[in-house]
């Protein structure tokens, strides 16, 4: 039996869907705030002795594109922090596929995954792409760092703002290599942001 916690989540959701088509039993924890509490340092838990694990560390999800929603409901044009930043965002779904891989084959025990997708894009491309997919005329636009600052200090802790700016003005994380690990891992190559945007146009209109 697995037990999948953050089963709502954009990876939990679809690993409960891949490890029930491979037949295995799953079980889903959905959570009640009052009863479920999760300890800290999840990797720290799992090294304890006698505990196997594979740690799966992916770049940015794809999924992030979904914060353009609020904006793409108003016009043609999206404003985005970190515009020269360039990302190899990984598809949600090839995390799952990993993770299911992981818990039901041998060979990933003690084993830490470092996930990418195919290419690395920058916002502005990512955008592009959609354009080309929800058939709009759709732009990009860079916010000027004090901006980003000011929009997401309104609806994040300033410690998260602090550490985005850490990594992506001062340049302390790389998310632009782009990394073989799905391909290895899974036998088939990850998924591009074509793809993801396509199987996702929906939430988009
Ligand atoms: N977005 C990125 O670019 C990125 C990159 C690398 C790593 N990550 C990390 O990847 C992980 C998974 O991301 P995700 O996109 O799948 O997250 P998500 O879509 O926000 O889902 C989080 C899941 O965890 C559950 N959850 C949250 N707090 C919980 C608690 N206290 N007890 C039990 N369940 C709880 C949520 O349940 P409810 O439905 O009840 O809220 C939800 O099912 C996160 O730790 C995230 O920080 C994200």
């Amino acid at each position: 039996m697995i037990l999948v916690t953050g089963a709502t989540g954009n990876i939990g959701s679809p690993l409960v869907a891949a490890l029930a088509q491979a037949g295995q039993r799953v079980r889903a924890l959905v959570r009640d705030p009052r009863a479920v509490t999760l300890p800290p340092g999840s990797e720290r838990a799992a090294r304890e002795p006698g505990v196997p694990w594979t740690f799966l560390r992916p770049r940015a999800f794809m999924s992030n594109a979904l914060r353009w929603l609020p904006q793409l409901r108003t016009g043609d044009l999206v404003r985005v922090p970190f515009a020269g930043v360039a990302a190899a965002a990984i598809d949600p779904a090839d995390i799952a596929a990993v993770a299911a891989l992981a818990l039901t084959s041998d060979g990933h025990e003690g084993r830490i995954y470092e996930l990418t997708g195919p290419d690395s894009l920058l916002p502005a491309d990512q955008i592009a792409v959609l354009a080309k997919v929800l058939r709009r005329d759709l732009r990009c636009e860079g916010l000027p760092d004090e901006e980003a600052r000011a929009q997401m200090e309104a609806s994040m802790p300033v410690e998260y703002v602090d550490a985005f700016f850490s990594f992506y003005v001062d340049g302390t994380l790389d998310e632009s290599q782009v990394l073989p690990t799905v391909q290895e891992v899974t036998g088939h190559p990850p998924r591009t942001f074509e793809q993801w945007a396509e199987t996702h146009a929906d939430a988009f209109h």
